[in-house]
């Protein structure tokens, strides 16, 4: 893993490195006297939406830690550099987060309450570096919508405020990721490529499920948690050009304008998509069931939730 004199040539990577040294923010520049400007059931609902992005950022940190290693056995040299800002990066939005909670006297969603939360950062978890850097693109463009609508909306607020420095650090963060990945997809075999789609897939899936959870409280913040879900999918699907998983002609990535937006994306068929793939096992066992009553297909036909799921 040691590697004495590594190449250290000047690209991008060492840029955002250096980049990332210069900037020296810490929940000491916050200023925690400015107003919150929520109401109590405002305060509430921010906690509660905030809950999966206050888990990213510990996520990434501690993910930032475990694959730092992986990229020193592949001599990666600057990227190696680049992740020990990231980290430190992480380590601050976290703690800014944790100080927050206690200014607005209201606790994160329950992770036994939202399990989907916890469904998401283990998909984070899963596969080597290059899987990680991908999820983490995911997982920035989805924190980058949440800080950006309320560094709009609540400038002067201290969330808002927080919002505006987490946000310059969060871009460093997605300029990485595309180069990183840039590199990185050209090299891997097409089963690969097509296990990140999967994976971006089942991340939006998981999302929108949060989504669907804490829809109410982004009504009281004043926002729609959809739109919101349809930027984020939206910026992943041009990050996937840009970076060539997607756009070619079998999907792949070639041959494509990686500036060209987009089609536009249809969150209620992908909530149908969702909840149809969820009935379906469960239809086609009650189908299967001849209703004998001993067997274990029988017992799971019978189930209240089964009962429900296909309409019975
Ligand atoms: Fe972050
Ligand atoms: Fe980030």
């Amino acid at each position: 893993m040691f590697r004495l004199m590594p190449d250290l040539s000047d690209d991008l990577l060492l840029r955002l490195y250096h980049k990332g040294a210069h900037v020296g923010w810490t929940s000491d520049d916050i200023d925690w006297q400015a107003p919150v400007e929520l109401s109590d059931r405002e305060s509430e609902a921010l906690a509660r939406v905030l809950s999966p992005v206050y888990l990213g950022e510990q996520s990434a940190m501690l993910g930032a830690a475990n694959v730092l290693p992986q990229l020193a056995l592949a001599g990666e040299a600057t990227g190696q550099l680049y992740l020990s800002t990231f980290l430190l990066d992480e380590a601050r939005h976290f703690e800014v987060l944790t100080r927050l909670y206690h200014r607005l006297q209201h606790d994160p969603i329950a992770i036994r309450k939202l399990p989907a939360m916890l469904r998401y950062h283990h998909r984070l978890r899963q596969g080597d570096r290059v899987d990680w850097v991908f999820g983490i693109l995911v997982s920035d463009l989805f924190a980058k919508q949440f800080y950006q609508l309320f560094s709009k909306t609540r400038q002067d607020a201290l969330f808002g405020d927080m919002s505006q420095r987490i946000l310059i650090d969060e871009s460093r963060h997605q300029a990485f990721c595309d180069e990183y990945l840039s590199r990185a997809l050209p090299k891997l075999s097409p089963q690969r490529r097509t296990a990140l789609r999967d994976m971006r897939d089942e991340l939006l899936r998981i999302m929108q499920e949060m989504q669907d959870a804490l829809g109410a409280d982004a009504e009281v913040l004043g926002f729609s948690g959809d739109d919101m879900l349809a930027r984020v999918a939206h910026d992943i699907e041009m990050h996937s050009r840009r970076i060539g998983l997607d756009g070619g002609p079998d999907g792949g990535g070639s041959g494509t304008d990686p500036s060209r937006d987009p089609d536009p994306v249809d969150l209620a068929a992908r909530r149908a998509q969702r909840e149809k793939s969820q009935s379906e096992p469960l239809q086609s066992a009650k189908d299967d069931c001849d209703g004998c009553g001993t067997c274990a297909l029988a017992a799971i036909c019978e189930s209240r939730i089964v009962r429900r799921a296909v309409g019975r």
